[in-house]
């Protein structure tokens, strides 16, 4: 760093969580895998948690990433957003402990509820409102997601007239969405906002970096909206993922109109796909015409 002087590794591990003893898991069943480690359902002295375990790829890095994700959690409260209880600081086999939600990912349980034929209206508006509800308290906080996707959203679907949803995994957020370097892509494909993609034509010039904001949510959002009323499809089915890129890029790639698509529900979602960051509408305005809709189906 130019002044000779050694250059420290920042500390790891996060100040004020809670240090959970790895005896003191009873780890019950592996609710899902994925590249990074493993999820399970666990009994924390006798109650039931999720344990997000660092397997395979634990490297400093993955382990700075982790506990990074676990600061942000531990300073946020509200009833749509997942919590964090605490944390197994262990080189081998780090783990943090969070908030057991029963039905697991949203994107499952509305398929499981696709398989029962049940797609009362009501409900979907519900469902949507609970996960507007929760981005609308991240962006108050400051906190842009920028992975918002029903695969990442969690669920409690056993009583559907009152269904649970929260925001599961923060893996990618980031205080500010200034702090976003371009070139490192962020999210996943057909739900990131075209001026997330490197190289857009329109964004090469000094400004690319400004026009990421936490409008980059709202246009994920209404990709989750069409995944709740189609409950679970995958958007653009058999479109080759450079075409997707380049649709989404260009403004010419949304998804259609599902079958039984009310207006009011595309009223609120379209606005969502602007192609104009600052044309999208806030978390606050989707979740009161969402609110709306919950009683007008009521
Ligand atoms: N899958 C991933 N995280 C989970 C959680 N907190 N509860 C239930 N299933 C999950």
């Amino acid at each position: 760093n130019g002044t000779g002087a050694a250059v420290v590794e920042a500390p790891l591990a996060p100040v004020n969580l809670q240090q959970v003893d790895a005896n003191d898991l009873d780890k019950i069943r592996e609710l899902g895998r994925g590249q990074f480690g493993s999820v399970w359902m666990a009994k924390w002295l006798g109650v039931e948690v999720a344990v997000k375990e660092l397997l395979g790829q634990n490297t400093p890095r993955a382990r700075a990433e982790m506990y990074g994700e676990a600061e942000m959690l531990a300073a946020l409260r509200h009833p749509c957003v997942i919590a964090i209880y605490g944390l197994v600081v262990n080189q081998e086999a780090p783990a943090s402990v969070i908030e057991y939600v029963r039905g697991g990912s949203l994107k499952g349980g509305l398929q499981r509820l696709k398989q029962h034929g049940y797609a009362a209206r009501r409900v979907r508006a519900a469902i949507a409102l609970q996960a507007a509800r929760g981005m609308e308290y991240l962006h108050s906080r400051r906190v842009v997601h920028f992975d918002l996707k029903c695969d990442n959203l969690l669920c409690d679907l056993r009583d559907l007239h009152r269904p649970v949803v929260k925001i599961g995994d923060l893996g990618l957020s980031k205080k500010k969405a200034t702090t976003f370097v371009s070139g490192n892509m962020r999210g996943t494909l057909p739900w990131m906002a075209p001026e997330l993609f490197p190289n857009a034509s329109h964004l090469e010039d000094d400004q690319s970096e400004d026009r990421v904001t936490e409008k980059v949510d709202i246009f994920s959002f209404g990709m989750c909206m069409w995944e709740i009323w189609t409950l679970g499809d995958q958007p653009y089915p058999g479109l080759p993922l450079h075409e997707v890129f380049a649709g989404i890029m260009n403004g010419s790639l949304r998804p259609s109109r599902p079958p039984d698509c009310q207006d009011d529900w595309m009223e609120i979602m379209m606005p969502c796909w602007a192609d104009e960051p600052a044309s999208r509408p806030s978390f606050t305005e989707i979740a009161e015409a969402l609110d709306r809709l919950v009683t007008v189906y009521e």
